[in-house]
């Protein structure tokens, strides 16, 4: 069976839209379905609602190439970030942040938060779509705590040179956080490999899950040098101990959680994750690739203005188009049942491997119906 039919919102529409959320699938849906049944079979289990947060802790540890005990589930990547920023110390001499014109929002709010515990933020400009790795290099000395990155720009869709800025950044003995959220599911990522010391994501986007189920991968070396203080039943060495006296944090990454458990998104989670894992990450990055470059290639050929890069090794699944009135233009697409989104007056175009070489021809066709409304 195509996989496309696995997502029923293709019957009537060409859904381009997974850099917000992903396509639901049968198999997300039915991951509810069992949560509902398990409520009226078992109850309030909350032993088996454990062994569910175990299950979706193990479904992304093996997608990234954690081992389990790194990784921590939360709510969302600002709860990740939020946890990960109260463990670090700021009253020393290395009280910097360094973070991108790239980052989401949430993550530099996070890290402006921290300014009244001593942190400094610098931020390191963009050059339009890139940024030189020289201005990183500028930005990164023995002051720098850590070096806070987004993978893929949620913006532009420009992708940064990961391993050159973790080079940069332990070379000045600074830490790293990667924010994977718009980079998980469309190409293999590998914590081991990268070499960074953290990792946020969720599983709203190209993981096909749900809101309110979020990852945060710990480097198990760092594990026991930080002490978080946000804290709950949920991070305590043993969950079930109810000490009222003492907190006493798990020695792995659950030290980082918090409080009752996403449990309906736990299995949505799994399920989503599954599905990628079935389809293959290579796979999945071969077709995106594939998609991505005949995006960039229609708009090419009618002349209108990427906001990505063109070059395919600095952009992610998403290719930005620009318009001088993008609400428009994404309210007339969807009138013409293509599901797209907008951030700043970028059109934002991202497929995923559910999309095909029909669905890129009607939305070049549907451009070119709406040029003036491009730049
Ligand atoms: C790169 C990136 N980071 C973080 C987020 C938001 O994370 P959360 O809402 O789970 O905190 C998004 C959401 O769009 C994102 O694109």
């Amino acid at each position: 069976m195509d996989i496309r039919n696995h997502f029923p919102i293709f019957r009537d529409k060409i859904y381009l839209n997974s850099c917000s959320q992903g396509a639901l699938s049968d198999e997300v849906r039915q991951s509810y379905s069992d949560y509902l049944r398990d409520w009226d079979e078992k109850g309030a289990p909350w032993e088996y609602w454990v062994e569910r947060m175990e299950a979706a802790r193990a479904a992304f540890a093996g997608l990234v190439n954690a081992d389990s005990s790194e990784v921590a589930v939360t709510t969302s990547a600002s709860a990740g970030v939020s946890t990960l920023a109260s463990a670090l110390d700021f009253t020393g001499e290395r009280n910097e942040v360094v973070v991108s014109d790239f980052e989401f929002p949430t993550v530099a709010q996070i890290w402006h938060a921290q300014e009244v515990r001593g942190a400094k933020v610098v931020h390191v400009a963009a050059a339009g779509n890139s940024i030189p790795l020289s201005r990183f290099a500028d930005a990164i000395d023995e002051h720098t705590a850590i070096v806070s990155i987004t993978h893929v720009c949620f913006r532009n869709g420009a992708k940064l040179d990961i391993p050159a800025i973790v080079e940069l950044a332990h070379s000045k003995g600074a830490l790293v956080l990667l924010d994977s959220y718009q980079a998980l599911g469309t190409m293999p990522i590998d914590v081991k490999k990268l070499n960074v010391d953290f990792l946020v994501g969720g599983v709203l986007k190209y993981l096909l899950a749900s809101a309110g189920l979020a990852y945060l991968y710990v480097r198990k070396e760092l594990l026991s040098t930080l002490n978080p203080t946000t804290a709950g039943w949920f991070s305590q060495a043993n969950i079930f101990a109810m000490d009222i006296y003492h907190n006493t944090p798990s020695p792995s990454a659950r030290r980082f959680e918090s409080g009752t458990p996403p449990v309906p998104n736990t299995y949505a989670a799994v399920a989503g994750i599954k599905l990628v894992q079935s389809v293959g990450v290579e796979n999945i990055e071969r077709k995106i690739a594939d998609l991505t470059g005949a995006i960039k290639e229609g708009v090419m050929q009618r002349g209108f203005n990427l906001a990505s890069p063109v070059d395919p090794a600095k952009h992610g699944a998403m290719i930005t188009v620009r318009s001088h009135k993008v609400d428009l233009l994404v309210k007339w697409l969807e009138r013409d049942g293509i599901i797209t989104s907008s951030r700043d007056n970028n059109l934002r175009i991202s497929p995923h491997f559910y999309n095909d070489q029909h669905d890129v021809d009607c939305l070049i066709d549907a451009l070119s119906k709406y040029k003036d409304l491009l730049v």
